[in-house]
């Protein structure tokens, strides 16, 4: 079974590295992205469809299993918010293999994003720039779409502030949270209030702790009853992350999610001279940074909170060192649209290689183990 596994991982890597990269990454990045969520869907919907993903896909393994803030993962890896911004995936992701999903970030209106073009590969630093600005169909219309349904895997869902200049206002911001908020209270397994986008209209003014605060208390007035993670970004200091954890202990909040692109584009990682203006990024100029910003919110608070790691994760080994920095969850895209989707799987097999070999029997005994 092993053998067949890694087998099978091997031969779809190449398949999808010489065949369907190659022809993919000649296409329009939006283009393709939007062709994926398509197929994805028509997969979905067929049941022979999720019969094929689960057998090239899907590979199980007891110590990948954890209970976290109440909530069963079959395996910690994720896909992580804004792959699926409309939740239309949600019944061929559980197929591809992934543990969990958060889907969105959805928002309280509509919205159409940021005009075109909007996002670029940088296939040398093995990242994405992405500048969508929150394209989505609004909390209304997506809650409609998942209401009364049941997900083979835990799902996640992400809320954002609107991005137009009528949310720009404190007062409105919260109110365009607390909207999409209401409308998921009923639906999935916890919440992500993404506070980090990077291209939204106003910047992200709820990372200053004083509006988190008053956001958080807000929303706390209709407690959820399911977790809700804040997600932050890797640009942050040391001093606004502290301030954010403190906020974060005045309310019911079960974890972090540890980050949000990065605006940096002038670090190592970064090998492209000419890298569009506007826009996050991701992939692995996004890992160092995530890896700092996971360490440093582990060793400020020890397990008090959940960490979900996420930032260029591409093999077993790059999950596995945000683990030992202290997530207990990951979550990725750029890793899969460099390496095809095969790579949740390989990332699951060797996981439970390296835990293994470490003398560890699930994932949880090695969250913070490197810190
Ligand atoms: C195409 C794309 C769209 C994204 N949209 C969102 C979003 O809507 N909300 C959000 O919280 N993060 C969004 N992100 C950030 C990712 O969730 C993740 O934090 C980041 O890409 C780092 O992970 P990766 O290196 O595995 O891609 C987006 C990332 C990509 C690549």
């Amino acid at each position: 079974m092993e053998f067949f596994i890694r087998y099978r991982n091997a031969l779809l890597r190449g398949g999808y590295t010489r065949l369907l990269k190659p022809f993919f990454f000649r296409r329009d990045p939006e283009n393709v992205h939007d062709s994926m969520i398509r197929m994805g869907r028509r997969l979905g919907d067929s049941p022979a469809g999720r019969r094929i993903m689960a057998r090239l896909f899907s590979y199980e393994h007891p110590s990948l299993e954890q209970t976290i803030a109440g909530i069963k993962f079959k395996n910690p890896i994720g896909l992580s918010a804004g792959f699926d911004k409309n939740a239309e995936l949600t019944s061929i992701l559980p197929f591809l293999g992934f543990g969990f999903a958060e889907v969105g970030s959805i928002t309280g209106e509509p919205c159409e994003g940021n005009p075109k073009p909007r996002l670029w590969r940088l296939p040398e630093s093995q990242s994405l720039v992405v500048y969508y600005g929150l394209k989505n169909d609004g909390a209304v219309e997506i809650s409609r779409r998942l209401r009364g349904r049941t997900f083979g895997i835990p799902i996640g869902i992400s809320i954002a502030k609107t991005n137009s200049p009528e949310t720009v206002d404190t007062e409105a911001g919260i109110q365009d949270y607390l909207k999409a908020y209401r409308e998921f209270l009923d639906i999935g397994d916890y919440i992500t209030v993404n506070v980090s986008c990077p291209n939204s209209f106003g910047g992200a003014p709820f990372h200053e702790a004083g509006k988190l605060d008053r956001l958080l208390s807000v929303l706390g007035e209709t407690p959820a009853n399911k977790p809700v993670f804040i997600k932050i970004s890797p640009d942050l200091s040391p001093g606004e992350v502290d301030a954010i954890i403190n906020v974060a202990r005045r309310h019911v909040i079960a974890g972090f999610v540890c980050s949000n692109l990065t605006k940096n584009r002038f670090s190592e990682a970064v090998k492209e001279r000419l890298v569009p203006a506007r826009g996050g990024l991701s992939g692995k100029a996004d890992e160092d940074v995530s890896n700092d910003l996971i360490r440093h919110v582990y060793s400020r608070t020890k397990g008090e909170f959940v960490i979900v790691g996420v930032g260029g994760v591409f093999t077993a080994d790059d999950a596995y060192r945000k683990i030992k920095l202290g997530a207990s969850l990951i979550q990725l895209i750029t890793g899969m649209v460099f390496q095809g989707p095969q790579v949740i799987s390989s990332i699951n097999y060797g996981l439970v290689r390296r835990l293994r070999a470490d003398g560890y029997r699930s994932i949880s005994e090695a969250v913070g183990k490197g810190v």
